[in-house]
């Protein structure tokens, strides 16, 4: 079989002289720090998932750390998040102090569900970090139903942006803190950068001031009113977690580009769905993944071990031989050194069965349909040499 000579990277930013363009402005303009550019993104971009508020951040690490700070997570507090996620999902409880609860994922979805948080419910329970894996929108309201009042419900949307929940609302339309990440990979990239979006205006302004030190004015203000004399106090505890013009303006062209990026994404996806979703493969595909609710941000399948006489690990090698950067999404967090150590041993059925199976595909809006065949070509000769 031809092989192709570059190596297909699993997610690749797209990049237009638009965004090469706004980033020249930025520079000649004399302001690259946060200013008028941050706030038409945040505009922007809450008109766009239909949001009250949004706060642009550094990253959607941040705008995790935040929101649950501004919502008073701390010490002797737990907050439930699935362990198949990226390590931020948990790290934004531990800085605060708070412990965290990893809970299982549902084998369709290979998203929490009011059934796999119910056994990890108590009464510490403070928050639960509900993540949009692979950039599928879970429906919330049935778990918002279960949980307890006094329990909070934070999204981590980094995958998710451009997703739509079943009743076909924007993610981040729904009021309480939806987090997305703008890093290297995502579908909207501003190399790094992420945004809380919100209803409430209060938990908008309190995310304002944790991200330039809990200051009662920041440097824009300070230049924007300068024949005044400012005074900037501390007004509590805050972080150093603010976005950039220069960032923001990449943000607002790759904005009104992400119809154009998702559509691309969409016809690998549909590539992938004609000649790898066939019963014969036996590939198992997450629920909803070829519909035009999903994000699309990860192309993520389960192998049929049972099948195959390679290992999840074996195959993922076979394919980066042949040049394509299939990958694993994600080694769980609970059986992770560091996690283990904090919080013992735990057992989650389906995430440690996913584990071994799951492995995801290229998918950018920079890969063409070739590009996918390639990938559909590969992996089914993989798979049929790996046969029983
Ligand atoms: C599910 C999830 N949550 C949070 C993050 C953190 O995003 P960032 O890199 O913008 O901090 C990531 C990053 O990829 C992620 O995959």
């Amino acid at each position: 079989m031809e092989r192709r000579l570059d190596f297909l990277p699993f997610g690749r930013p797209d990049f237009s002289d638009a965004e090469i363009d706004a980033v020249a402005r930025i520079l000649r303009s004399g302001w690259i720090g946060t200013g008028a550019e941050v706030q038409a993104f945040e505009r922007e971009l809450a008109d766009y998932v239909g949001a009250a508020h949004v706060v642009a951040l550094d990253s959607c690490t941040s705008a995790l750390h935040l929101s649950l700070a501004a919502l008073g997570v701390g010490p002797g507090d737990e907050v439930i998040c699935p362990s198949l996620t990226w390590c931020s999902s948990a790290n934004a409880a531990l800085y605060l102090g708070a412990d965290v609860a990893f809970c299982d994922v549902d084998p369709n979805t290979l998203c929490l569900s009011p059934e796999t948080i119910a056994p990890k419910l108590s009464p510490r329970t403070k928050a639960v970090v509900a993540v949009h894996f692979g950039g599928l929108a879970i429906d919330l309201a049935p778990l918002r139903d279960m949980l307890p009042d006094r329990v909070l419900l934070i999204e981590d949307a980094a995958h998710a942006l451009a997703a739509r929940y079943p009743d076909g609302t924007s993610v981040g339309s729904a009021g309480r803190p939806t987090c997305f990440s703008f890093y290297a990979n995502k579908n909207l990239s501003t190399a790094d950068g992420g945004a809380v979006a919100v209803a409430d205006a209060r938990m908008a302004e309190t995310l304002r001031c944790l991200q330039q030190h809990g200051q009662s004015a920041d440097a824009w203000k300070r230049y924007t009113e300068s024949k005044k004399l400012l005074i900037t106090h501390v007004m509590q505890l805050g972080y150093k977690a603010n976005y950039t013009d220069l960032h923001a303006a990449i943000g607002r062209v790759q904005l009104r580009r992400l119809s154009e990026l998702q559509q691309r994404r969409r016809e690998v996806a549909a590539c992938y769905a004609r000649r790898l979703s066939g019963e014969d493969l036996g590939l198992r595909w997450q629920q909803n993944v070829f519909e035009e609710s999903h994000a699309l941000h990860l192309a993520v399948v389960l192998l049929p071990l049972e099948r195959l006489a390679a290992s999840r690990d074996e195959i993922v090698v076979e394919l980066r031989q042949r040049n394509i950067g299939a990958t694993i999404h994600y080694v769980p967090l609970h059986v992770m050194p560091f996690y283990e150590q904090e919080f013992g041993p735990c057992e989650l059925p389906t995430t440690e069965d996913v584990a071994q199976r799951i492995m995801t595909l290229p998918i950018s809006s920079s890969m063409t349909v070739q590009d996918a065949e390639y990938v559909c070509d590969h992996l089914i000769d993989v798979l049929q040499q790996a046969a029983r």
